[in-house]
């Protein structure tokens, strides 16, 4: 029987494809996951695997022949040798860490660009905190008292948001706030927009609730649930924002239906045609919690974020707090702190601004014609929506390429909705984003009558 060998080749890397080929096939003997005896597949079927010439997958197997590894038998195929020429033990070696072969440059639409000229101010909010003195016993479990005062300034600053110090929570991002009302809220479904942000609905799910779909940028009925999670500001992933009349109506049918609405808030301050639209929660602070995230601006990796939350939600969700002492690392949340009173998280939106209104132009400019875009108006992604044919080719050329652009239809659940979401944020430089955007345009521009 062949062994299956699922090697993959980079064509854009120096070395040539026969000797990207011959390298995994060395390393799999000799780490054990291809033993003396296996058959390996003809070189015919390993071309047409691989999408190569059979001539490199040949020039492998005769190097690897010549030093040793495989063997030819006649009228059976190529096997690896019984014994290896080193006599290695066909122990199963560890793998360094991101070595799992030529990786795809995935556009991810949560990967902020964050601006290299104000380094300095990071290094300076990680010097202050290692002067600052930490709490000598648990913190306080809303947070630090400083950071929600800087939060709440700037939450009524950037977002509409006229609330004080006391009423903001301190978590360790959306989904950590996410999880915070969940468990502070009565059993019951939860609703969310479809397509929606995935990691919502794992999140939903992982707590034993059941998700309701409910169409994006609507205001739906709400009976039965106990909330509903939206992105007023930037629909997730579709790239809309929730018009005042739908707000409003999706809070009236909250009301009815004595649900909470969760807004996540995740990029509304990168908002390139007009200024950032108040906060949903701004229209009604009894009935929505607002969800607030460092991760767009700062890093993701920071694991920050901020909740708003109604009186009594916000009581149990901080006499949960209180009793777990679930509350985001002190360093981080310092951290924070400092970059806030020294204006990094300022400078960093407003040059993040101005390279994501640009490259949503060129986003734009290339594929606008191919389907619909909505905008695009704001954050590091563009939607196009158009025929699923269509996107699947436009994925597939990327991916050939190099490049993985996350199809629309992998974020709808009960929708069918299809086209590409293109990222343009911190995963991809200048240089690349244009050779994707060409490769989408070419390939588009093939499909399309
Ligand atoms: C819709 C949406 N909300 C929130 C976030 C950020 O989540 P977190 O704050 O947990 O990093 C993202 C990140 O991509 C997102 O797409």
């Amino acid at each position: 029987m062949t062994t299956p060998l699922a090697l993959q080749v980079a064509r854009e890397a120096d070395r040539p494809l026969g000797a990207q080929i011959a390298d995994q096939i060395r390393e799999r003997i000799t780490d054990g996951r291809l033993a003396g005896g296996d058959r390996v597949p003809s070189s015919r079927a390993l071309a047409g695997d691989l999408g190569v010439a059979r001539a490199v997958t040949e020039q492998a197997y005769t190097q690897l022949v010549a030093e040793g590894w495989l063997e030819g038998r006649h009228g059976s195929g190529t096997f690896v040798r019984s014994t290896t020429p080193l006599g290695r033990p066909t122990r199963r070696r560890r793998r360094p860490i991101g070595a799992a072969g030529p990786a795809l440059v995935r556009l991810d639409s949560g990967t902020p660009w964050i601006d290299p000229r104000y380094g300095d101010a990071w290094r300076r909010a990680w010097r202050d905190v290692s002067t600052a003195r930490p709490p000598s016993g648990y913190p306080d479990a809303r947070g630090s008292p400083e950071l929600r005062e800087e939060l709440a300034a700037r939450l009524g600053r950037v977002r509409g948001l006229d609330c004080d110090p006391d009423d903001v929570i301190v978590t360790a991002g959306t989904v950590d706030g996410l999880r915070n009302v969940l468990g502070a809220l009565p059993p019951g479904p939860v609703a969310i927009e479809d397509p929606g942000y995935r990691a919502a609905v794992a999140t939903v799910r992982a707590l034993g609730r059941d998700v309701v779909d409910v169409p994006a940028l609507t205001a739906p009925d709400l009976t039965g649930t106990t909330g509903v999670y939206v992105t007023p500001a930037h629909q997730h992933p579709l790239g809309r924002m929730l018009p005042a009349g739908v707000r409003l109506a999706l809070i009236e049918r909250a009301r009815t239906a004595d649900a909470l609405v969760i807004e996540d808030d995740y990029d509304s301050e990168f908002r390139y045609d007009v200024a950032p639209v108040p906060a949903l929660a701004a229209l009604d602070r009894d009935r929505v919690v607002y969800l607030g995230t460092a991760s767009k601006t700062v890093a993701p990796s920071m694991r920050l974020g901020w909740l708003v939350a109604p009186p009594p939600l916000r009581e149990r969700i901080n006499e949960g707090r209180e009793l777990t002492h679930q509350v985001p690392a002190w360093p981080v949340q310092r951290a924070f702190l400092s970059l806030l009173r020294d204006g990094y998280v300022d400078k960093v939106v407003r040059s993040a601004h101005r390279v994501y209104a640009d490259r949503a132009a060129r986003v734009e400019a290339a594929l606008g014609r191919f389907g619909t875009t909505h905008g695009p108006i704001a954050g590091m992604y563009a939607t196009i929506e158009m025929p699923a044919e269509r996107a699947a080719r436009a994925h597939a050329a990327a991916r050939e390429a190099g490049y993985d652009v996350p199809l629309l239809g992998a974020h709808c659940r009960t929708a069918r909705l299809h086209g590409l979401v293109v990222a343009f944020g911190g995963s991809v430089t200048d240089a690349q984003l244009d050779e994707v955007l060409g490769v989408l345009a070419d390939t588009l521009a093939a499909a399309t009558p």
